[in-house]
């Protein structure tokens, strides 16, 4: 029985390498391997074509290869197959790093700078007073509280956004639907850090991010598909908005021609906030796949329901 890995776009080598450092005697295969799909125990994969599963009939669970699942619940996921997601404290810090870079070099004016060292010119400009720099984070597992707090010690004021109340020393917690024009209307800087669900799926379009106060910078480190792109481009054009950091996006790369590319408010990067570790990757597998066969509990399970 073996663990099949794949991760595309990602290239699997790495995923392979680390889970045969480890794996003992379970044979680790990847795309072009030839293997026996009936003998696949554990699949490692980023993202799944619907239909392909029944090729699997010996599967026991399904790892991501990333902290988020949103591209493997396909609907012919049989019910009683356990989804495992991967929880890496360094990825998360390292998605904070992120996106405290990216809301300083916005609130700290460093574009401008850039601009004014190019035609050697010294001017100074006052900083952005801390009221105006409040930051709201959507989405408060791993990821958004470890966002959370990398901005406290800077001096931010950090609220943020959860589906059910809970308590943040230090941030305010906003929850449920009921909250979120709240949340909102006090964020300066809007971080999102949340899973992509049904219910999530843009979120972010004319009404959450026009509800925003006017000036707000935008930081998108869930999915492109939390965000309603036409209507971000919108609000940027027409002032409400001062800019986007913006990591995922709905169609990744985005095509050559789509606005992101050079739009003057616009940070685009590939995707890069934070990979989970390979090593992390490979042994959180691993582990899914042992309680996988001794039946017993997966401590990074998918909600199927809540699907994160
Ligand atoms: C990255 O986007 C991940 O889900 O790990």
């Amino acid at each position: 029985m073996a663990i099949l890995v794949l991760s595309r776009p990602l290239p699997a080598q790495p995923f392979v390498e680390a889970l045969r450092a480890i794996a003992g005697d379970t044979p680790v295969w990847t795309e072009g391997d030839d293997f026996d799909p009936r003998r696949v125990e554990a699949l490692l994969a980023w993202r799944l074509k619907p239909g392909i599963l029944p090729r699997y009939p010996g599967l026991r669970v399904l790892c991501s290869t990333g902290a988020g699942v949103d591209k493997l619940m396909v609907g012919d996921l049989p019910a009683a197959t356990p989804v495992t997601r991967v929880v890496d404290p360094l990825q998360a810090v390292q998605i904070a790093q992120y996106v405290v870079a990216c809301t300083l070099r916005f609130t700290r004016e460093l574009p401008r700078y850039e601009a004014q060292q190019a035609s050697a010119q010294w001017l100074r400009h006052p900083v952005r007073s801390p009221e105006a720099c409040r930051i709201g984070v959507l989405g408060l597992g791993a990821v958004g509280q470890a966002i959370a707090r990398a901005f406290a010690p800077l001096g931010f004021e950090v609220a943020g956004w959860a589906r059910r109340p809970r308590e943040l020393p230090g941030v305010q917690v906003f929850a449920g639907r009921e909250q979120l024009g709240a949340l909102l209307s006090r964020s300066d800087i809007l971080v999102n850090a949340l899973p992509l669900t049904p219910d999530t799926r843009a979120l972010l379009g004319r009404h959450t991010l026009g509800a925003l106060p006017r000036g707000a910078f935008v930081v998108n480190v869930g999915r492109g598909e939390h965000v309603v792109e036409p209507d971000l481009r919108t609000l940027l054009d027409d002032g409400h908005l001062a800019g986007a950091a913006l990591d995922v996006f709905e169609r990744e790369p985005p095509a050559p021609d789509n606005w992101v590319w050079t739009h003057p408010k616009v940070l685009a990067t590939p995707h890069i906030a934070a990979q989970a570790a390979f090593q992390t990757v490979a042994e959180q597998c691993l582990d899914a796949l042992r309680r996988a066969r001794a039946g017993l509990p997966q401590p990074h399970a998918v909600d199927r329901q809540a699907g994160y």
